[in-house]
């Protein structure tokens, strides 16, 4: 039984947002029988920019909380802390040199992050290289990104193409975007053309998955829209259109599905339905997130954390010693 191998990450920002939710976690969900599945908690990545230590501590823990709160079994996904298996530092800096600055200059997402310092920290600059390893040191068929991570996985299949040919062997597998069959990009409720983020100033542009359901419903009411007033599947409409892609996400009706069930009916009503499936939906997953963080669970996360480092230091293990003799280091007996 072979299964495929399908490799993602989050950062430990804390309490994730329904945008997080319903682009990735939901979606790995719903592959994790299907696939041999490894999520990890990208804590080297966030020291890119300045983490209060105790933060983010905490932010690990509640990351992780809430994978398992979402629906990802730990029985049946590796699930693990970054930082607990050093073979992705080490296959970072092997990585480093091969690769150009050029490369990494080329990174929206740094030029995105760099222009919002004063002092850049190389860690920002090589993060890519860093993601690189992540996805090489577990065979990764793969890697379910979003769009904004696109451009990473392409230099992690560039790094490994030049890897594989400098050496002359196969030591990475070229891992591929998984696109999953549903599952939207989705957008900030207070200005549609922008991605729904907690780092948004204005608290009403994102639903935080522990927002409780009065909060909910007055941000889905407060939702921008149009003055159309007709709930349609359409890029003219992005206020409406983002609306429907939740709706849909969270019930797995289509669009037309949902465009004629509001037919005739005002965005009020809409809005409302909306942000009701939602709390819905977000209340299973805080009764089983607040369980989670009691006291009596705390040795069970630790235990979960344990095993998944364990299962990932072996598989990265193999790996890295591969790409030590490739490179020609010596046997260490
Ligand atoms: N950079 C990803 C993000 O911010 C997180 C991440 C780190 C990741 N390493 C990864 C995602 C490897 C997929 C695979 O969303």
């Amino acid at each position: 039984m072979n299964k495929k191998i399908i490799l993602s990450g989050i950062q430990p920002s804390g309490i994730l947002t329904l945008g997080n939710y319903l682009g990735a976690l939901k979606n790995w969900v719903k592959i994790q029988t299907e696939y041999d599945c490894k999520f990890f908690i990208a804590d080297l990545h966030a020291i890119t920019v300045h983490q209060d230590p105790s933060v983010l501590r905490e932010n690990t823990k509640k990351t992780i909380m809430q994978y398992i709160a979402c629906g990802i079994d730990p029985e049946i996904n590796t699930i693990f802390a970054q930082s607990h298996v050093h073979e992705h530092a080490e296959l970072g800096w092997i990585l480093n040199c091969h690769t150009y600055m050029g490369e990494l200059s080329r990174m929206t997402q740094f030029k995105d992050k760099s222009h919002k310092q004063v002092n850049v920290g190389v860690g920002l600059f090589d993060y890519p290289v860093l993601m690189a390893a992540d996805i090489l040191l577990y065979n990764s068929d793969y890697v379910p990104v979003g769009e904004d991570q696109r451009q990473h996985l392409e230099i992690t299949r560039d790094i490994a193409q030049r890897f594989n040919s400098t050496y002359g062997k196969e030591v990475f597998k070229i891992p591929e975007a998984f696109i999953p069959e549903t599952g939207a990009r989705i957008m900030s409720l207070q200005d549609p053309t922008k991605k729904m983020s907690k780092s948004d100033s204005n608290p009403m542009g994102y639903i935080s998955l522990l927002d409780d359901r009065d909060t909910i419903i007055k941000k889905f009411k407060k939702a921008v829209t149009d003055s159309e007033n007709v709930v349609r599947y359409s890029d003219e409409q992005p206020g409406i259109k983002n609306l429907i892609n939740i709706y849909s996400a969270i019930t797995g009706k289509s669009y037309t599905d949902i465009e004629k069930e509001f037919q005739g009916v005002g965005y009020g009503k809409f809005k409302v339905a909306v942000g009701e499936v939602v709390a819905d939906e977000l209340d299973i997953i805080q009764q089983k997130y607040n369980k989670l963080n009691s006291p009596e669970y705390n040795s069970y996360i630790t235990e979960i954390l344990n095993k998944g480092a364990e299962e990932a230091h072996k598989i990265a293990e193999t790996k890295l010693n591969e790409v030590y003799d490739a490179v020609g280091f010596l046997n260490k007996l």
